[in-house]
């Protein structure tokens, strides 16, 4: 199994000890920085990840007073199934990101290349200026699978070996996408491997050279289920490369050895959560959109949520661009 491959030795043991700030400092010598790609980004503000074919309706929502200024979308590689109802958001001036759940941004199996053109012709069709999505096991056959099919994203293993195979696929997906591309630390109800997150996501972005989207909500799943803090290790993220955040609704289990975090978009987002964005905020200057998943919750929710996120961003994003889109919406 691909997967058992990868863990090494010690990884499910309890401790991490690691020291190796330097790093950062390593890898900001020896690689290249897309900087100047991330700056030319548009700011989209704070939007909405919606299902296109259910409610609320994504048109409706972008209409309405307080509405999100972006809408985000799962969905197939071919951009036919969805082309319609992405045209009619487009037609009421919101612009789009696609964020679907089906590359392998980890793990040994490569992303096959029809998978990638089709999914490259997507984002050019809808015009997504970037492409983010989880970096976690989306298939483990030959050939293409969505992660619906494991069941959820499987979490990437956090140690070296799973790191370098990380590099690999991302560069793969960057060899054919047109766009910027952003690693999603993934939905974490277990931790396997010791590698602080910010340590294993700051490397992959400065040695693939892409961006990072982070989302509140997995940075807590992380904290739980590793029992690690993620602002510990904050000098380990570059945070010049985050151009998103996400923020979802969740629910908390009961685990073994404390409770574990589910993504749950259609419920409240929950306290950590709220905090989480908070305290991140200040530290993320380059941070283009911040999007609310909220698909299944009802339009009320929405519009409720939107407006206490955008209260948040104004007062705490560390993006002056980021607060003015932000405070430009009522
Ligand atoms: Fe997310």
């Amino acid at each position: 199994m691909a997967v058992r491959e990868q863990i090494v030795d010690g990884d499910i043991a309890p401790g991490v000890g690691e020291n190796l700030v330097h790093v950062q400092a390593l890898h900001q010598g020896r690689y290249g920085f897309m900087g100047a790609q991330i700056e030319a980004l548009p700011v989209l503000g704070v939007g909405a990840s919606l299902s296109l074919s259910a409610q609320p309706d994504p048109v409706a929502l972008v209409q309405a007073a307080g509405g999100p200024s972006f809408v985000e979308y799962a969905g197939r590689a071919d951009v036919e199934d969805v082309r319609a109802e992405v045209d009619r958001i487009r037609a009421a001036g919101t612009p789009v990101l696609f964020h679907p759940s089906y590359i392998n941004f980890c793990g040994t199996f490569p992303n096959s290349r029809a998978w990638l053109e089709a999914t490259a012709r997507h984002i050019a069709a809808v015009g997504s200026p970037w492409f983010a999505q989880d970096c976690a096991y989306c298939f483990w056959q030959e050939g293409p699978g969505y992660s619906t099919q494991l069941g959820y994203f499987i979490p990437t293993i956090l140690n070296e070996a799973s790191l370098r195979r990380a590099i690999e696929r991302v560069r793969e997906v960057k060899a054919q996408v047109p766009v910027v591309v952003a690693i999603e630390p993934p939905p974490m109800a277990f931790a396997v491997g010791k590698m602080p997150l910010f340590r294993f996501f700051g490397t992959v972005a400065r040695e693939a050279d892409c961006a990072i989207l982070l989302d509140m909500g997995h940075l807590v799943s992380y904290e739980m289920a590793s029992g690690c803090r993620v602002r510990d290790t904050l000098a380990e993220l570059p945070r010049e490369r985050v151009i998103e955040v996400h923020i979802a609704g969740g629910r908390l289990e009961p685990g073994t050895s404390g409770p574990i975090y589910i993504d749950a978009h259609e419920r409240a987002i929950l306290d950590p959560t709220w905090r989480m964005l908070e305290n991140m905020l200040p530290e993320l200057p380059a941070v283009r959109a911040v999007c609310f998943e909220c698909e299944g919750a009802s339009e009320e929710t929405v519009l409720t949520t939107l407006r206490r996120v955008r209260s948040i961003v104004r007062g705490r994003s560390a993006n002056p661009a980021l607060v003015a889109r932000a405070g430009a919406v009522n």
